[in-house]
């Protein structure tokens, strides 16, 4: 499964590929990681808040819901565990994934500037 975590990630974010012991990390320090043939999404829940690490799908299977269903499954487990609300950041640049939240009913809350490599990153979250 890491090695396929690997693979899938290398797919989505070609610029900054991790590694499988980068995955096996983010489960030690408490991270939660759905993934499937085509695609991977990484989140922790701590006490009544959570956050999206990452989410990728594979670009032969982008646009047939894969992103926006493990979203909600994540969203779902953060909810039972007792988290109220989940944040996450993304580029301004990403226009994708900056789709894929507003549609999954995510609001702009802050702005951490030049976050990733001289981009901005915009803050959201939504009520769980
Ligand atoms: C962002 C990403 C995860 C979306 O995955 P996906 O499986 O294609 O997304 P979905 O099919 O679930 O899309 C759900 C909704 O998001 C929006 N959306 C997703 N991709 C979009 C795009 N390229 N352009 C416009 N809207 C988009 C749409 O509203 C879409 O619903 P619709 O297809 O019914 O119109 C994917 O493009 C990806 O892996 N990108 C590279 C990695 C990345 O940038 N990850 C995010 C880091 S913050």
């Amino acid at each position: 499964m890491l090695q396929q975590l690997e693979r899938l990630h290398a797919a989505c974010f070609p610029h900054k590929p991790w590694s499988a012991s980068d995955f096996m990390d983010l489960k030690k320090s408490g991270c939660d990681i759905i993934a499937s043939e085509n695609g991977f999404i990484v989140y922790r829940v701590v006490a009544d808040e959570a956050e999206i690490i990452t989410i990728g799908v594979a670009p032969d299977a982008r646009r047939g819901g894969v992103a926006a269903a493990m979203l909600a499954i994540a969203e779902q487990d953060a909810k039972k565990r007792g988290a109220a609300k989940m944040f996450l950041e993304v580029a301004t640049d990403n226009t994708a994934a900056r789709a894929l939240y507003c549609s999954a009913g995510y609001a702009e809350v802050g702005v951490r500037p030049k976050y990733y490599d001289g981009v901005d990153a915009i803050l959201m979250a939504r009520q769980l």
